[in-house]
């Protein structure tokens, strides 16, 4: 099949994915005037309510693309990273649809911390030392000489969960036996079975850098920062994120030309060279140092082949380009099934103001998270409140008339406004009105930005 759509004619998109993340790419996506309808798999129980969207109970991509075919969808965009690494899109791509994302084997640069730590030491790329390890023995060895601090990371996805960050050699060595003894974790393995990476500490604050390329050519997103902790002071456990913000002061002109330079440029041109040219988001997760003489020295610390989340909802917030013309340009097909793209002549305008999202937590997150509880003083239909602020959805499920809690993150308030402070007030005045039992959330989102 290959797809006809005329110049101008309104089409219909599909989001594949149900967090925060796809909420925010579905709201951007329904403002083309492009766009007629956007479709959500699963979606939430926010893009449940806007009427511009609906929500498609599909999950599986042999099914998504049946779906897709026969249901008139001229673009897919994917969110998160299992169906990538599953190969949505060499499924999609193989029957002539046009989807945004890596295939499977440049998905590998997320689903493989082996793959990108050995690319990254291939073509040159700053990332910290390391080895990596199947035998506990060699791998026990190897902390008792390197001693802590010390990183422990578990080579398969993990959702999140897969990197210890040991202060003390106990906690290194016990990582080791959970990941590769016990996988206690359900860490997704690749071939081979159980490997994990053994890293250096690194030291500086990590900032998410995020770009979309086609194949060769590549359109920077705006700058962010997220909140790995749980909790205020960046002390509790490591989530998924519990709030995020852009721009990020940290990226100076000169980091963000450091980081092109160094890390995204030599990526895209070091897939390519091996044969699997990179189409989709890639984030870099970047480790700048503030201070000493490496001040402004950055390192990898991991590659993401998809848009964060919650840093996706205050970029989405910001991008004042169609981004359906920008998606249907990067994913424009080439002669011979070659990857094409136009990304060389998109121009990326954002906003000016700072962004900044919270995150409402449920109960129990991140270990074991509560759900089924109803949330209370949600804006109606479309999530906007005034013209400043959104109230994107995440882990809800529209039920009977009521909006209730079904993951561990719930909801991401985010507001724009002129200044981190400002639009830190904002999403914290907005998010009063909202409750439900058990909600956790920081208090303290963007505080690295906001001067004393
Ligand atoms: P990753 O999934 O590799 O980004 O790791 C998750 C989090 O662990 C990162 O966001 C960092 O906060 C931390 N981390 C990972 N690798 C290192 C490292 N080599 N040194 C210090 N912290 C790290
Ligand atoms: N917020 C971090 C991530 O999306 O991986």
């Amino acid at each position: 099949m290959n797809q006809v759509v005329k110049k101008n004619a309104l089409v219909n998109v599909l989001v594949v994915g149900g967090g925060g993340r796809e909420h925010a790419l579905a709201w951007k996506l329904a403002q083309s005037n492009r766009v007629h309808k956007v479709f959500v798999a699963p979606g939430n129980g926010g893009t449940a309510l806007d009427s511009r969207m609906e929500n498609i109970n599909i999950t599986e991509p042999i099914e998504l693309l049946a779906w897709a075919a026969t249901n008139d969808i001229a673009l897919t965009l994917v969110g998160p990273e299992q169906p990538l690494a599953a190969g949505v899109v060499d499924l999609f791509r193989s029957k002539g649809m046009r989807i945004f994302g890596p295939t499977a084997a440049a998905a590998q640069l997320e689903s493989s911390k082996a793959f990108s730590k050995a690319f990254m030491r291939r073509h040159g790329i700053p990332t910290a030392d390391y080895d990596t390890f199947t035998d506990p023995a060699l791998a026990h060895a190897f902390v008792d000489r390197l001693g802590a601090p010390i990183v422990v990371k578990a080579d398969g996805l993990a959702a999140g969960k897969g990197v210890v960050v040991a202060m003390d050699i106990a906690e290194a060595h016990a990582a080791i036996d959970f990941m590769l003894v016990d996988n206690t974790l359900g860490v997704a393995h690749n071939e081979g079975g159980a490997r994990v990476i053994i890293e250096q500490f690194l030291i500086g604050e990590e900032a998410s850098f995020i770009v979309m390329c086609d194949g060769k050519n590549v359109a920077v997103m705006a700058t962010s920062q997220d909140h790995k902790r749980l909790l205020d002071g960046d002390l509790g456990p490591n989530t998924g994120g519990m709030g995020a913000y852009s721009p990020a002061p940290i990226v100076t002109p000169d980091v963000y030309n450091r980081a092109m330079r160094e890390v995204i440029f030599p990526t895209i041109k070091g897939m390519a060279e091996d044969g699997i040219p990179f189409t989709g988001f890639l984030y870099a997760g970047l480790m700048i140092e503030t201070e000493g003489e490496n001040k402004g020295q950055i390192k990898t610390l991991e590659f993401n082949c998809r848009m964060g989340d919650p840093e996706t909802q205050p970029i989405m917030m910001r991008l004042k380009t169609d981004f359906f013309e920008v998606l249907w340009a990067a994913t424009e097909p080439g002669a011979n099934g070659q990857v094409g793209g136009r990304l060389d002549k998109i121009e990326l305008e954002w906003d000016r103001r700072t962004a900044l999202g919270v995150v409402f937590a449920a109960e129990g997150y991140p270990m074991s998270p509560r759900k089924g509880d109803v949330i209370t003083g949600l804006p109606s239909k479309d999530s906007t409140v005034g013209d400043d602020a959104l109230v994107f959805h995440a882990g809800t499920a529209a039920k009977d008339g009521q909006t209730l809690t079904s993951g561990g993150r719930v909801l991401c308030v985010t507001a724009l406004a002129e200044s981190v402070k400002s639009a830190q007030q904002r999403a914290y005045e907005v998010a009063q009105d909202i409750g439900f039992a058990g909600m956790q959330y920081r208090k303290d989102i963007g505080h690295k930005a906001i001067k004393s």
